[in-house]
Order: C-alpha cells, then sequence, then structure tokens
C-alpha cells in the first residue's frame, strides 16, 4: 500500500498535524521527513492538546509507528523532552513505537548559537535548522547513527562543538558553548536516544512491500522551500512532496495521494513578502486575539502571525509543485461572520496582470493582489459534518477555491477538534 503525502500549501501553520491526525485513523505509519523542531503542529482531542515539533502527529493513535527520517534535523534534548512530554500525556512513546533515522543529522547548540547569531532579518524560529542543515551539506555534521558508539559520538560532538564555536567567536565575536560540557550532554542523550535509532529507510520501504499504509507529514509549507519557496525568507529543508522521497528514503512512486493543506485565509511568520497581507483590523480579526486555542499565534515562538486573504495564485504555485491530488481547506469556521471574504486570483506587477507566482522575492514583494470578492456567512459552523450542513455562500467559497486550485477540496474543517471535519472521498485517488 503507498503513501500519503501531507503537505503545507502556504507559509506553514495550514493545519498539517490535525489533518495528519485525522488520516491517521486508516495508516500504520507516520513519518515526518523535513524540517526539524521549528514545526510546531497542534492535534486537539477532546480536552487534551498536543504540541508537536519533531514527533509525527500520526503517533497519537494508539496503532501507529512513528518514524523521523533521514531529511528531518534533530535537537535531541527537545525530542527526549517531546517523548517524556507526550509521555506524561499518557501515549507510549517506547522506541517500538517511535523510529529515528541513523542519517538525520543532529542540531548541536553551536547551530542554535549561529542561528540566533546570524540569521539577520530572516525571523527564524532560532532552533538552529539553518545551520544544521548548512553544516549537513559541508558534510561535516554529527548524525543520530553516530549514537550507537558513545565515546567515538562524544568525540564527535566535541570536534563540531570546537569548530563551530570557532566560527562563532570569529564572525560574530560571540563565546561559544564549552564543548567538555555539550560532549558529556550529548553523551546522556545518546544513553536515552540510541535504542530508537533505526534504518526508517529500511523499515518504511518493508512497511510498504508489507501492504502497510504510511502519512508523510511536511513541516513548513511550499512557500517556505528552500528551493521553491520565497527565498531567502524560508527555511533551510525541501518542505514539498518531493522532499518525501529523499525524506524518507523510498522512492518517489510509492507516494499516490498528496493532500495539500490549506488554510481558508493566509498566515505567514517572520519576514518577507506576503501580497495578501491586511495590516488594520480585518489582519486582526482573522488572527484573534490569542484567547482561543486556535488563534494565530505561533505553536513554536508564540509570536503573532501576519494574516490575510488566501492568496489563490500562490495556491495554484503549491498545486503545481507539489503535484497535489486534493486539498484539505482548514479553519473555514474563522471566516464566519466576516461580510464580505475576498480571494486573490491573480497580481498585478507595475501595470501588469501575473497570474504566476512569481520566482523571486523581489517581484513578489511589488505584486499586489487583484480580488475576487465573495459573500460571507454569519452562522456558526462548527457543527457542521456534511457539506450540505454549510451555508450556502460557505459552500460557494470552498467551490472557488476548488476551481481555482483545479482541485477537489476532500477535506473540510470547522473547528480544532478531531470530529469537526467533512471529509469526502477523494475523486482524485
Ligand atoms: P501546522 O503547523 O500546519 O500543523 O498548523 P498549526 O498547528 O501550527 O496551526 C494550526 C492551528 O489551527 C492549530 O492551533 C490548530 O489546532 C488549529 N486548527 C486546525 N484546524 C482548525 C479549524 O478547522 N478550525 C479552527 N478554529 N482551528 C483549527
Ligand atoms: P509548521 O510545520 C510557520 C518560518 C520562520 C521563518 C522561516 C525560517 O508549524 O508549519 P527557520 O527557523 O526554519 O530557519 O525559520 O520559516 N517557519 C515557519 N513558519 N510554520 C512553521 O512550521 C515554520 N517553520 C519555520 O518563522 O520565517
Ligand atoms: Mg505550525
Amino acid at each position: 500500500m503507498p503513501i500519503t503525502a501531507i503537505v503545507g500549501t502556504q507559509w506553514g501553520d495550514e493545519g498539517k498535524g490535525r489533518i495528519t491526525d485525522l488520516l491517521a485513523a486508516d495508516a500504520d505509519i507516520s513519518a515526518r521527513f523535513n524540517g526539524g523542531d521549528n514545526a510546531g503542529h497542534t492535534v486537539t482531542v477532546g480536552q487534551a492538546i498536543f504540541r508537536l515539533h519533531l514527533i509525527p502527529s500520526g503517533l497519537l493513535h494508539p496503532a501507529i509507528v512513528g518514524v523521523i527520517g533521514a531529511g528531518v534535523v534533530v535537537n535531541p534534548r527537545r525530542l527526549i523532552e517531546e517523548i517524556d512530554q507526550l509521555a506524561a500525556q499518557g501515549l507510549d512513546v517506547s522506541p517500538a513505537r517511535l523510529k529515528l533515522s541513523a542519517a538525520a543529522h543532529l542540531i548541536l547548540p553551536t547551530h542554535i548559537a549561529l542561528d540566533r547569531a546570524g540569521s539577520g532579518g530572516l525571523g527564524t524560529t532560532q532552533r538552529g535548522i539553518g545551520p544544521a542543515y548548512a553544516e549537513k551539506a559541508a558534510r561535516s555534521g554529527v548524525r543520530a547513527g553516530e549514537m550507537a558508539d558513545l565515546e567515538a559520538f562524544a568525540e564527535r560532538v566535541h570536534a563540531a562543538v570546537y569548530s563551530g564555536g570557532q566560527v562563532l567567536r570569529q564572525l560574530y565575536g560571540q563565546e561559544p558553548p564549552n564543548p567538555q560540557a555539550v560532549a558529556a550532554e550529548y553523551y546522556g542523550y545518546a544513553q536515552r536516544l540510541a535504542p530508537y535509532v533505526t534504518d526508517t529507510s529500511l523499515y518504511v520501504y518493508d512497511a510498504l512491500r508489507a501492504g502497510r499504509r504510511v502519512l508523510a507529514e511536511g513541516a513548513q509549507g511550499v512557500l517556505l522551500d528552500l528551493d521553491h519557496g520565497t527565498y531567502p525568507f524560508v527555511t533551510s529543508s525541501t518542505t514539498v512532496a518531493g522532499g518525501v522521497a529523499s525524506g524518507l528514503g523510498v522512492g518517489p512512486q510509492w507516494i499516490e495521494r498528496v493532500v495539500g493543506v490549506c488554510k481558508a485565509f493566509q498566515t505567514r511568520v517572520g519576514a518577507g513578502p506576503m501580497p495578501t497581507e491586511l495590516t488594520g483590523p480585518e489582519g486582526d480579526r482573522l488572527r484573534g486575539t490569542g484567547e482561543q486555542p486556535w488563534d494565530e499565534f505561533g505553536t513554536t515562538t508564540g509570536r503573532p502571525r501576519r494574516c490575510g486573504w488566501l492568496d489563490g495564485v500562490a495556491l495554484r504555485y503549491a498545486v503545481r509543485v507539489n503535484g497535489l491530488t486534493e486539498l484539505a481547506l482548514t479553519k473555514l469556521d474563522v471566516l464566519s461572520g466576516l461580510g464580505r471574504l475576498r480571494l486573490a486570483v491573480a497580481y498585478e506587477y507595475r501595470g501588469e496582470r501575473l497570474e504566476n507566482f512569481p520566482t523571486t522575492a523581489a517581484v513578489l514583494a511589488e505584486c499586489r493582489p487583484i480580488y475576487e470578492d465573495l459573500p460571507g456567512w454569519s452562522e456558526d459552523i462548527s457543527r457542521a459534518r456534511r457539506r450540505a450542513d454549510l451555508p450556502a455562500a460557505a459552500r460557494r467559497y470552498i467551490d472557488r477555491v476548488s476551481e481555482i486550485a483545479g482541485l477537489p477540496v476532500t477535506i473540510i474543517s470547522v473547528g480544532p477538534e478531531r470530529q469537526q471535519t467533512i471529509v469526502e472521498t477523494s475523486k482524485a485517488c
């Protein structure tokens, strides 16, 4: 049985975690293929709210095995904290249920210090993500598989922290972390995490061949992709569906469905252009005040998210770059009570109409959205469980999003809880 990929169609925080949790009810493996603890995926199950950063969201289902693939960068301290946190919330997070790729790179304190010192105006999550991937590409990173030999691992960590510290001192004049102390700290983490380390490429391959169903949960979204996002205002990993194969170490032919998770409006955290951003009261209304757990404040950093109308140009781009087969439209309930809704259907750039998402952030920064207005609705839709339960204006909005994307909307969510969804069979699969 094949892979279902779940990817973000915007700048992250589309609700990938909750859609993964929903689809995990019918899956056997839930895998993360990119990013690190810059991700913050919130899943609400009844009264319990789970905030996941590294552990795949499907793990909340007891029969699922979680996989952290080779494409992920792992802060071992944060992974242990998350394992302990979930265990305290009653979940089994033993090595039988969670597999960490031997090829996943580890985040070191020097990466975090370099991220804080050097990521300038990008507004990163300061989790050391960029420097860890940079060290991976430079072929000097430390990988999870090295934790099997504790003494050799501690020496490698010592050497890597020493050299990273030199850069920190020379470039930024900062006092680096003590290599000896970090090596001792990481020795302890390795003792704890080594039992989780597996050849996850083989594990997933064997599972696929045995007919098991795999969910590949993306972190971030297409507009933050290192190659295809709004560079340089991006993250440092492959966030698009193409990253599933390399990030998990399996062939692309296993991917059958590619579900694009699309929030009913647009958000962005950190710097970079965002054509449909609303800086006034309408943006405040979409963001919420922070009283509700789903209000637009970052799961990882708590920063207020920039909010705006749904960007159909970016959505069509997400369809193309990911090869989406269907859409999951989230947070539709947040639009209730807005008199008029707007959807960007094209951009205006220096007097010309652009239909396609531009290739540079500089051009995007000059793009003005061309909007189409749709009527809003006032009803509370959080109890809708079938499309027919929705007001006509809400159905019209969904249809228009579907038309713009050229794809069926197969999942609609109307609240953060597991059952607050309208699920329809995908015509594409
Ligand atoms: P992710 O990073 O893509 O997994 O998304 P986040 O978890 O960072 O952000 C999505 C937020 O919206 C979380 O707080 C979810 O609980 C919440 N959420 C998801 N779907 C819905 C929905 O349909 N309605 C409402 N009100 N909240 C939702
Ligand atoms: P999830 O998986 C939203 C943003 C940061 C910053 C840029 C680079 O929850 O959707 P990084 O720390 O990755 O080097 O920061 O990317 N960013 C996210 N924004 N959701 C995320 O993850 C993000 N992960 C990174 O705000 O602009
Ligand atoms: Mg998030």
